[in-house]
């Protein structure tokens, strides 16, 4: 077994948990939590995540899931919120200076899974924006157009980027925003453009291994659905070459692991890529596609922590360690959802030190 790479304290900046109730949580968590020393969980649940009361509660929820898997005080939890044009501005900066807050996510409304109550128009959310940009709250942005505007799904994060995100970015210069899982050329270019000092991305490693032709030639493979949607090969080279070329440290690991069991793919072909059993050796293979396997420290940990001025925890450090090994099958399922890699075969393997 020869070692391709030590990785220290990585984040998952964008992870979908889901809860114990809807049975994917206990599943799902573990997979996760085992090789990060931090881990970001969306608040798109049922119910969502709309005030530090929720959050502070679902991150017991986690806890207690940890706790199971003795897993318990390995892993930071960075809880966020769903922000909607209700959220209540105090609620929010008392939970944030508790720590229950970390910062806030925002949806288009109707986008995707679970995203009927997200944002319709930026305008009636500035009054939010400015107390986050205040108090230094950081906001995740889901860069689609909301589904009531009729766009075409390979152009909404464009649009999007245009309509909503620089709007953002100009009128609170101050407001650290993350754009999440990045798909365009257009958003890769504006990243690592410097333009705006505030802004990073973070990036899945589907849409750094495969273009759209992998999801839609030789059958849709609904496995690989997810929103926003893969897009050109051109698309996908920007956003590796930005990632290769990155000085600044703008890029940052979120795997937007998003779980759904193979019945409810099979019957509605729902967005989500499961990549969470996986995630390590996607990101080790993806980097070292780009020949920058050397970039890959600062892009699983080193970037969050320069972003947010976050120390990890001396009890929550952590080396994994990806070795070069016989091949071995990735399972077709994992617990009645298909993981990413399913039934491949896989030549690197990541085990925690
Ligand atoms: O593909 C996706 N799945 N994109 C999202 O934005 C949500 C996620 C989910 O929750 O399943
Ligand atoms: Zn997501």
């Amino acid at each position: 077994m020869k070692e391709v790479i030590k990785l220290t304290n990585i984040i998952d900046a964008h992870v979908h948990l889901r809860t114990i109730a809807d049975k994917r949580m206990p599943l799902c968590t573990p997979h996760t939590a085992k090789f990060v020393s931090g881990m970001l969980p969306m608040p798109n649940t049922n119910p969502h995540i709309y005030t530090s009361e929720d959050a502070r509660k679902y991150r017991q929820e986690i806890e207690l899931v940890l706790k199971h898997f003795e897993l318990l005080g390995t892993v930071d939890i960075f809880p966020t919120i769903y922000l909607t044009p209700q959220t209540n501005v105090n609620d929010l900066v008392a939970g944030y200076l508790a720590g229950d807050v970390f910062s806030c996510k925002q949806y288009p409304r109707g986008a995707t899974t679970n995203s009927a109550e997200g944002v319709s128009g930026i305008k009636e959310m500035f009054p939010i924006y400015q107390v986050m940009e205040k108090y230094g709250i950081p906001l995740h942005v889901h860069c689609e157009m909301p589904m009531d505007v009729d766009v075409d799904i390979f152009d909404s994060e464009k649009f999007a980027i245009q309509e909503m995100l620089i709007p953002i970015l100009d009128n609170f210069p101050n407001l650290k925003v993350s754009m999440e899982h990045i798909t365009t050329k257009k958003a890769a270019e504006l990243v690592s453009s410097g333009r705006y000092p505030n802004l990073v991305a973070t990036v899945t490693p589907q849409h750094l291994l495969y273009d759209r032709n992998k999801m839609l030639r030789g059958g849709l493979d609904s496995n690989l659905y997810c929103m926003p949607i893969l897009k050109r090969k051109e698309h996908m080279e920007a956003i590796r070459n930005a990632v290769k070329n990155d000085e600044r440290g703008v890029f940052l690991c979120g795997t937007d692991s998003a779980p759904h069991f193979k019945t409810d793919k099979n019957e509605c072909g729902c967005a989500g890529v499961y990549s969470a059993p996986v995630f390590v050796e996607a990101y080790v293979k993806a980097f070292m596609e780009m020949n920058v396997l050397e970039k890959l420290q600062a892009f699983m940990s080193d970037n969050f922590c320069k972003f947010y001025g976050y120390t990890v925890p001396e009890a929550m450090q952590k080396t994994v360690v990806v070795e070069q090994v016989e091949p071995w099958k990735v399972p077709d399922v994992y617990d009645g959802i298909v993981p990413l890699f399913h039934g491949e075969e896989l030549t690197l393997r990541a085990r925690v030190q």
